[in-house]
């Protein structure tokens, strides 16, 4: 059976009414027959109202970052307890826009994963090599430290944890990358975490998931291949159809 996961990454593109819309309509469009574990993540200020809109099973909320703190004079940020309170399981942690125009280091990333888990969170922490990195050849090691980095020292205990690989030349590119080189980024991805956790821990405890430029064309492709738990999707969950049709690819297959 498959148990694959669909997240979807909303980021600053829909404000509160538009966020209602497409989540009633992607609601009103889930097969009850779906096998496909569905995660949104809208922008905090819609969290409260689409918790709301979001009774019964088959749909969880994430939020789109947090904060380490717990609470404070923090202006502008979020805890994870103020996330729970408006209905989220989850937390995207390290987004590689963050890391980009937020300047969030591996450091902080580590902070805010161990944060999320201490409070039952289950972070989904992004990880993806620059074009330039991958040009130079470097693509495993900028991988592997950031794992390293973000990871080392955490306690998953009964915590679970999602890591998302992402090649960042190819987010909101239109162009993802070959699932056969997802593949083998995956197989890296889950060598490192297995050094750092161990085997039975991270089969227990981590999901490894692709995000970058997936659309219900290509779904399938990177479906099939092996140690893909699932997908984080940016453009294409903005509208409710184009991301029924990626849940309804993955169903689709055996
Ligand atoms: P994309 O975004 O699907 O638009 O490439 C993915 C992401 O940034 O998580």
């Amino acid at each position: 059976m498959n148990n694959k996961m669909v997240i979807a990454n909303w980021k600053m593109q829909l404000g509160l009414k538009d966020s209602i819309q497409v989540f009633n309509e992607i609601k009103g469009g889930l097969s009850e027959k779906s096998k496909t574990q569905v995660i949104i993540c809208p922008s905090f200020i819609s969290l409260s109202e689409i918790n709301k809109l979001n009774e019964g099973d088959g749909i969880d909320l994430g939020g789109q970052d947090v904060f380490w703190e717990e609470r404070g004079a923090y202006t502008g940020e979020v805890s994870c307890s103020m996330l729970q309170e408006v209905g989220c399981k989850y937390v995207i942690i390290g987004h590689s826009d963050r890391r980009n125009y937020f300047k969030e280091t591996n450091e902080i990333i580590h902070y805010k994963t161990r944060v999320s888990l201490g409070c039952g969170l289950i972070p989904i922490v992004c990880v993806g090599e620059t074009y330039k990195e991958r040009q130079e050849g470097r693509k495993e090691y900028v991988i592997v430290e950031q794992i390293v980095k973000a990871l080392s020292g955490i306690d998953v205990r009964d915590g679970r944890i999602i890591v998302a690989y992402e090649p960042i030349w190819v987010i909101g590119s239109g162009q993802a990358i070959d699932p056969k080189e997802a593949e083998y980024m995956h197989s890296v991805i889950k060598k490192a975490l297995i050094d750092i956790f161990s085997l039975s821990i991270v089969e227990k405890n981590f999901k490894i998931i692709y995000g970058g430029s997936i659309n219900k064309d290509l779904i399938s492709g990177f479906m099939e291949k092996q140690g893909i738990d699932g997908v984080l999707v940016g453009g294409a969950s903005l509208k409710a159809q184009d991301f029924l049709a990626i849940i309804d690819e993955i169903n689709s297959i055996k």
